[in-house]
This record gives structure tokens, C-alpha cells and sequence, in this order.
């Protein structure tokens, strides 16, 4: 594969890649204010290269007030000063592009925030005006208007509507959100929201970025149409409508959208590539990641896959199924920012609510680190053996837990704030990423970070793991390396085992992976083994194991 300024020329190289999600304010903090930012990234450039990885993809870094973790996006087309400048961000680029890492931002279409300028202007503004068709206004239900528009739910909060007065208007409307009072949807029938859209994309790509992760893709279009459908007529639970036609979700137009978006993608050589992020059915899932849209579309079966053969081999074959459908190639992942980390999923007893275990601040049930962070490396190397491409979340290298006991008043999450403190959100995975075993925040940087960091973080700090053969991180790194020169044509094979929780794969060339789940020591098939997650006892694959070998 042919190098230019360090990045590969080859047009395809989207198929098959590593790439590592970076939430930015919690991964390295460079001015000391306790909040990660792009110049932190760009002094962990090494480390970056040290994992062989093809590309990051930056969770969003735009200037927000936090109502969501930045998923509240104030200004599209900028930086938050808390985190550095277009300049830093340039400077950036420039680094990851240098040693052959391209760049994904987040692109957040179907909200802004509330501090928008856009939404500002739109409560300032009259019913039916120019500025309130940017979003989602109506009147509201009742004699005076007193109630919303309709019973739609919002993910965050009770309706998914809140009254202009809220925000200083002195109309009687209610505007419409899926998620946070503070993230207002856009009226993407409005072409002046599509254009402003399409001018973000091109800001981007322009200054180099190489890909886009589009949030809540299947969320942008709903059914506008008067009057207004009532969730409560409907036959089913969005967004599993099968033919595109529900009212807040997964609409067929929205396919228009992105096919729009891809026209401008292939206007840049090499063009622009894109992963939607939409719950929609897995049947419908072809949809958003053909060649005419956004190409790829996450796939998030493994994220709750019990760690057994059968849920697994079922995860890759429907998978690999459904993108041979399009031409798309799969994407694997077993963890993100809006996730429980992977290991503590799987350092839990399965019979443990995950949820009300967080909710208890993990005091109910003990989770048993060690196994935890085993079967996460084990699920990891499996995944990482698999034609397509593979998304790692920042810490998931490092075998890191959640953690489970953030005091309430740091909680951050709306979804604890907003949801009665039903559930304790997302908040637990977020924290900043230990870099030292010891000392202040553990590396991360100076100020106190925005999220407390527990005790044992050290342990699995990179300082802890760097160099340390059977550590997470190097085995990561040894597998990340191998899985770039062994890569071959997107094809698997199964091959049987004699044992049921054992699973064997193998790709045209030879590349062979056998995991052992549960149970007893499995025998070693014969081959020159490459890497084992776990070392081999007595010639044996120990339980919780992935090993690569060619044959
Ligand atoms: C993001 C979440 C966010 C939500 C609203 C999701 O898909 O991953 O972190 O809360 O979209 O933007």
C-alpha cells in the first residue's frame, strides 16, 4: 500500500481499518483545566502510532454548553475554546495525517443546542417566521395552549416537547426535541437547514478531515405533516417500522439526504467517507451505508452479545450477510462513549441488572476485574480478526473498567439528570484515561479532571501496561500491527471444533482465529501461532482466550 504525507493512497482503505474513537474532553488535557483538548491529542501522537491504528474518530469537540457531552453543538463550524482552537485543530490534523492517521469529526444533524445562534434567533423571533421554521415549533394542545403538540416521548425527558418560555420566548409555543430540552431538532424540511448542513460538511472536509460519524443518522426526517400523528395511533415501537414510514424515525427521505451528502463526499479525492450511527432494524441497516449514502453504518450486535460462540458466530454471520447486501463492508464494536465498558460487562455476574447495579453505584455484586478485562481482550482480538472494520473506544486498549461509583453531584449525564435518576448513565465510561500509575490525575494533566478518576485507574494506565508483554495495551498493539499485514479479501471460513464453545475462523490466507469462551482448556489446533490473549497451558487454550496461528 503506497504512502502519501504518510497516509495510504489506496481508495478502499475504509474497509478494512482500525479506528479509535477519542472522546476528547476526557482524553488528554494539556492546558491543565481539567477538561481534555485537541492539543492533548496531538501529545499523544506517538501513542496513537504506537497502535497502527487507520484513522480517530473525535466525539465532538464544538463549542457546547454540556447538556449532552457536547452532543449539544452550539457552533458547528468551530472549536470550544475550552478545548483549543481551529488552529489546534489544524496542527492536529496535520500530526495524525503525518503518521498516517486520518481524522473522523462527528457530525450531530438532527439537533443544535439551545445556544445556537439559529435557535436564539428563533425564540427571539415571531410565530411562522423564517427563523422558527429552522426547528420544529407548533402551538399547543388544550383551550390556552397548554399542553404539548403531541404525546411524542423524548429519549431524555418525559416529552419531546418544551415551551419557548423555558428560554426567554414570549410566545405560547412549544418546540420539539427528541433528546435534551437543550438540544432542539432541526426541520430538516427546510432547505436553508440542509444547506447549512452541506456548508459544515465542506468546512470539514475542506481542512482535511478524512471521514464523518453521523449521530442519530435515521433521526433527521419526520412526518411534519398536519395534523400531526399521535405516537399513541401507531401499531408499533420506532424505529422498528419496516418500510420507512413512521413519524420521528428512520424515514425513507432521510436516505435523500445522504445521498446528497455523498455527492459532495465524492467531489473530494479521496473521497470522503462516513459511518451512520442509526438504531434502526437490522434489516433496514443496508440502507444507510450503500454506496449512494453513507457508505458504512455501525453495527452494534456485539455490544450486547453474551461473550458465548453461539451469539457470536450468529453477530458475524448476519453481519457479514447484510453488508454483502450493498457492498458495504461491516463494522465492528464492542464498545463507545454510550456504552458500560466491556470488561465490566463481562466481569459481572450474567445474572446482574446491569442498570440498577450502576444505579446502586456498583456496590451489589463484585465485578471480577481480572476476567472482566480477560474476555474483553479475548472478544477484541476475535472482532479484530474479522473482515471489515473495527472500531475500538479510548480505554478498551487498556482493558479499563467502568467506573461505577461517581458521586452524584459530578454526575454529568442527562440521562441520570433529566430521567429521575432512574439510570445512572454514561458518565462511567467517560472519565479521563489514566497515562501514569501514579502522580496527579494520573498523567491526563494538571487541573482536577471533570470527571473523578478511582484509585485503581494506575493500574491500568498505559505507563502500567507499556512494554508489558501479556498487558492489554501490548497485546492490542501486537494484534493491531499483525492485523494490518495479514489483511487479505473479506471472506471468512468457520471450521469445526469439538467443543461448542469454541470458535474457528480462518480468511483466504491462512490468517487463523480460534476462541476459547467457557469451559475447560480446548487443544491447540496445529499452526504457527501469532498471538494468544492469554498464554497457552500445556499446549492448551485456556477459557476466556483468542489466538491468531496460520495454518
Ligand atoms: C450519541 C449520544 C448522544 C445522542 C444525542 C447519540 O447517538 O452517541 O452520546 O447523547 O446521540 O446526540
Amino acid at each position: 500500500m503506497s504512502l502519501s504525507h504518510g497516509l495510504s493512497t489506496d481508495k478502499n482503505w475504509w474497509r478494512q481499518a482500525a479506528i479509535y474513537q477519542i472522546y476528547p474532553r476526557s482524553f488528554a488535557d494539556a492546558d491543565g483545566n481539567g477538561i481534555g483538548d485537541l492539543k492533548g491529542v496531538t501529545s499523544r501522537v506517538d501513542y496513537l502510532k504506537s497502535l497502527s491504528l487507520d484513522a480517530v474518530w473525535l466525539s465532538p469537540f464544538y463549542p457546547s454548553a454540556l447538556a449532552d457531552g457536547g452532543y449539544d453543538v452550539d457552533d458547528y463550524r468551530n472549536v470550544d475554546p475550552k478545548l483549543g482552537t481551529l488552529d489546534d485543530f489544524d496542527e492536529m490534523l496535520a500530526a495524525l495525517h503525518n503518521v498516517g492517521i486520518r481524522v473522523f469529526v462527528d457530525i450531530v444533524p438532527n439537533h443544535s443546542s439551545n445556544l445556537h445562534q439559529w435557535f436564539k434567533d428563533a425564540i427571539a423571533s415571531a410565530p411562522g417566521s423564517a427563523e422558527r421554521n429552522r426547528y420544529i415549533f407548533r402551538d399547543g394542545r388544550g383551550a390556552n395552549g397548554e399542553l404539548p403538540p403531541t404525546d411524542w416521548p423524548s429519549h431524555f425527558a418525559p416529552s419531546a416537547w418544551t415551551h419557548e418560555s423555558v428560554w426567554g420566548g414570549e410566545g405560547n409555543q412549544w418546540y420539539m426535541h427528541w433528546f435534551a430540552p437543550e438540544q432542539p431538532d432541526w426541520n430538516w424540511d427546510n432547505p436553508e437547514v440542509e444547506a447549512d448542513f452541506l456548508a459544515t460538511l465542506k468546512f470539514w472536509a475542506d481542512r482535511g478531515v478524512d471521514g464523518f460519524r453521523i449521530d442519530v443518522a435515521h433521526a433527521l426526517k419526520k412526518d411534519l405533516s398536519e395534523p400531526l400523528r399521535m405516537r399513541a395511533t401507531m401499531e408499533y415501537e420506532e424505529p422498528r417500522d419496516l418500510n420507512g414510514t413512521g413519524i420521528l424515525m428512520d424515514r425513507n427521505e432521510v436516505l435523500e439526504v445522504y445521498k446528497t451528502w455523498r455527492t459532495l463526499f465524492n467531489s473530494y479525492d479521496p473521497p470522503r467517507v462516513a459511518v451512520a450511527e442509526a438504531n434502526v432494524h437490522p434489516s433496514r441497516l443496508p440502507l444507510y451505508a450503500s454506496e449512494e449514502t453513507l457508505g458504512q453504518c455501525f453495527d452494534f450486535r456485539f455490544i450486547d452479545a453474551t461473550f458465548d460462540s453461539a451469539s457470536f458466530k450468529h453477530c458475524v454471520t448476519d453481519s457479514l450477510e447484510m453488508a454483502k447486501k450493498n457492498n458495504s463492508s461491516t463494522t465492528w464494536t464492542l464498545g463507545n462513549h454510550d456504552q458500560m465498558r466491556y470488561a465490566t460487562k463481562q466481569g459481572l455476574h450474567p445474572v446482574v441488572d446491569r442498570d440498577e447495579w450502576l444505579l446502586g453505584n456498583g456496590t451489589s455484586h463484585p465485578v471480577d476485574f481480572e476476567i472482566g478485562t480477560q474476555c474483553s481482550v479475548a472478544a477484541n482480538v476475535f472482532i479484530l480478526a474479522l473482515p471489515g472494520c473495527t472500531y475500538i473506544y479510548q480505554g478498551d486498549e487498556l482493558g479499563i473498567h467502568e467506573v461505577a461509583d461517581i458521586p452524584e453531584d459530578q454526575i454529568q449525564d442527562p440521562i441520570y439528570l433529566r430521567n429521575h435518576k432512574k439510570a445512572k448513565g454514561r458518565d462511567g465510561a467517560r472519565v479521563p484515561l489514566p497515562w501514569t500509575r501514579a502522580g496527579e490525575n494520573f498523567g491526563f494533566g494538571d487541573g482536577s479532571p471533570h470527571l473523578p478518576q478511582p484509585e485503581w485507574f494506575g493500574s491500568y494506565s498505559v505507563e502500567a501496561e507499556d512494554g508489558v508483554p501479556e498487558s492489554p495495551l501490548e497485546i492490542f498493539r501486537k494484534a493491531l500491527k499483525l492485523r494490518r499485514e495479514l489483511q487479505c479479501a473479506e471472506e471468512i471460513t468457520w471450521h469445526k471444533t469439538s467443543r461448542e464453545n469454541v470458535l474457528h475462523f480462518s480468511r483466504p490466507n491462512g490468517w487463523n482465529c480460534i476462541t476459547n469462551f467457557k469451559g475447560g482448556r480446548y487443544p491447540m489446533p496445529k499452526g504457527e501461532v501469532l498471538l494468544t490473549t492469554q498464554p497457552l497451558v500445556d499446549g492448551k487454550i485456556p477459557s476466556g482466550t483468542t489466538v491468531w496461528f496460520k495454518a
